[in-house]
């Protein structure tokens, strides 16, 4: 009965649940994420408050928008680093990208210069305007490079909302899911968001991620990770984060 009194523990309600967080934006200068060190440090305070332990961050890698190479990926890792050592903070980073599906992204794959996340995984996003023409077949040719294709936030392409059945197909065609937080929260909108708890009902969500841009993103996941919502959400779902390794 004197529940009401005790004190809540408010850190422990905020944490995430998962340790390893496989989609952000947090390396300085190279996409529209992070526009510098010192933003990449808050942002990174931010995810160490939400319990996150591994951070495999994904610069873009698009045409004509972010022509970023395995290089200037390296170059703003190497920064980071430097300026973490230079304040004594203790963060495991490892990089990868997040590669849209185009034909910068097939000439990389056909040339055997994609960098995978552990586990071989490969972080791929669609266009937001239309689906690559010719996606199944691409998916296949991925896995037949030997590597795990995962889609990064299935339920934002508006494109696919009035036709679900293709989620299904990907999935049972070997395309894990990685659906972002905000995407429960009404962030993107309505669609998305009943998208995103469509695909948890399917049990279709292998990872989620957190597609960390910036401190406003953060706020927002803050906030979304205080709600009921968010913890009915973690009771139910199954995935995969903390085992890339
Ligand atoms: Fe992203």
């Amino acid at each position: 009965m004197f529940d009401f009194f005790k004190k809540k523990n408010n850190s422990k309600e905020h944490k995430l649940c998962y340790e390893t967080d496989l989609h952000s934006h947090i390396l300085p200068g190279i996409d529209d994420g992070s526009p510098n060190t010192e933003k990449s440090i808050l942002l990174i305070r931010e995810m160490q408050k939400w319990g996150i332990r591994k951070i495999i961050t994904t610069p873009h890698i698009a045409e004509e928008t972010f022509e970023n190479t395995s290089e200037t990926i390296k170059a703003a890792w190497d920064s980071l680093k430097t300026e973490l050592d230079k304040n004594g903070i203790t963060q495991e980073i490892l990089y990868s990208a997040e590669y849209r599906i185009d034909d910068g992204f097939i000439w990389l794959l056909e040339s055997n210069q994609l960098m995978s996340l552990p586990g071989n995984y490969l972080l791929v996003e669609n266009s937001f305007i239309q689906a690559f023409w010719n996606l199944d077949e691409l998916l296949f040719q991925i896995q037949l490079k030997g590597f795990k294709p995962i889609l990064a936030h299935p339920e934002r392409y508006a494109y696919y909302h009035n036709q679900k059945k293709i989620y299904t197909t990907m999935h049972d065609a070997g395309c894990e899911f990685q659906v972002n937080l905000l995407s429960f929260s009404g962030y993107y909108g309505k669609r998305v968001k009943e998208t995103a708890f469509w695909l948890a009902n399917q049990g279709y969500i292998d990872f989620l991620g957190t597609d960390l841009h910036n401190l406003h993103h953060a706020q927002a996941i803050s906030n979304f990770l205080a709600t009921k919502e968010y913890k009915k959400l973690a009771e139910k779902i199954n995935i995969k984060n903390d085992l890339l390794k």
